[in-house]
């Protein structure tokens, strides 16, 4: 029998199982035995139930908005630096731990009927989110929200060339999506984080593989924009949260704006920032071409997929597998 110093150990550990390298982060209230070893000043009962996931630009901050509005849902902390998505489970902060993530849902944040819930849009696509997710988890209700991958696309292109992107702002999107594979590596990799979250079903397979269909609730982004208290009647009924509130007098068309807004009283309304309903020149014809193409198998398969886990399937994919253009 062969020993050796504690870090050569661990090396050889890591050497034999190197898919325990990263960690994987469970709830300690889940197991009595860890729950006995779990600090007395720590918790874990306000873990998030909900996860919205976006992808980015579909309305996930018009529906995170609207879901904070609810008196039976409490949204995490806003970071105190960054003001923004935790973006717990898909970049570096998961190895900050669970008590980085924990400390965005004190204890004494909600009330004990309440619900808490994260959004980060990016979850959507992180290739190790869903299986991280679900560690952590397991029993949450999970919220995706789609629209047309093409209009996705457009408007995430938009997005990065206001926010300063060098490489988006030196190429048309016409360049950017019909960029090839011999194109210089910035373009390519601009293409890719532009087209790649389109691919819907790709990625809720990977959603569906370590979640039940029952647990994730898709919405037509769509519609959210168009009927958005149909769409939160719908989802409450989904979350099984009481009381059931009547969105229709909670947001109200804002015709300056061009989108549902939060009715403040006296006819007044409180809107998402300038970021969210940019202005921008329509889509050029010939991308929008190239992208219904692009898309086709995707949308197909997503289709099937929606068939498959018997939800509707919405106009827009409708509209994107029609034949005609
Ligand atoms: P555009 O700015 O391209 O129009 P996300 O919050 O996921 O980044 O999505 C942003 C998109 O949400 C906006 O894209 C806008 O079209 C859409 N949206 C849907 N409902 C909205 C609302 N009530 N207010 C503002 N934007 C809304």
């Amino acid at each position: 029998l062969a020993s050796a110093p504690p870090l050569a150990l661990a090396d050889k550990y890591f050497q034999l199982r190197p898919d325990e390298l990263n960690p994987l982060w469970g709830n300690p209230c889940d197991d009595i035995r860890h729950r006995r070893i779990w600090s007395k000043s720590k918790w874990c009962g306000t873990l998030p139930k909900v996860l919205v996931i976006g992808p980015q630009k579909t309305g996930s901050t018009a529906l995170y908005t609207f879901l904070a509005m609810h008196p039976a849902l409490a949204p995490n902390l806003l970071s105190p630096t960054t003001y923004e998505e935790l973006q717990f489970f898909n970049n570096n902060n998961y190895l900050k731990g669970l008590d980085w993530y924990l400390n965005f849902f004190p204890p004494n944040m909600s009330n004990t009927t309440q619900i808490t819930f994260e959004k980060s849009a990016t979850y959507f696509d992180g290739d190790l989110v869903p299986r991280r997710a679900h560690a952590l988890l397991p029993n949450a209700k999970i919220i995706a929200i789609l629209i047309s991958p093409s209009k996705r696309a457009y408007s995430w292109y938009q997005h990065i060339r206001s926010h300063g992107d060098v490489v988006a702002n030196n190429y048309t999107f016409h360049t950017v999506i019909t960029a090839n594979d011999s194109a210089p590596k910035p373009l390519r990799d601009l293409r890719n984080r532009c087209l790649n979250p389109g691919k819907y079903s790709h990625y809720l397979e990977r959603w569906l593989a370590e979640y039940s269909s029952h647990q994730l609730h898709i919405i037509d982004g769509s519609l959210l924009r168009s009927e958005p208290a149909g769409v939160m009647n719908t989802l409450q009924k989904f979350l099984k949260i009481s009381p059931h509130i009547d969105y229709n007098k909670l947001l109200k068309y804002d015709a300056k704006k061009g989108f549902f807004c939060q009715a403040v009283g006296n006819d007044r309304t409180k809107c998402l920032g300038k970021s969210k309903g940019r202005i921008y020149p329509p889509m050029e014809e010939r991308s929008a071409k190239f992208l219904k193409r692009y898309y086709t198998p995707h949308n197909t398969a997503l289709s099937k997929l929606l068939v498959r886990i018997g939800r509707p399937v919405p106009q827009w994919l409708k509209d994107e597998l029609s034949s005609n253009g």
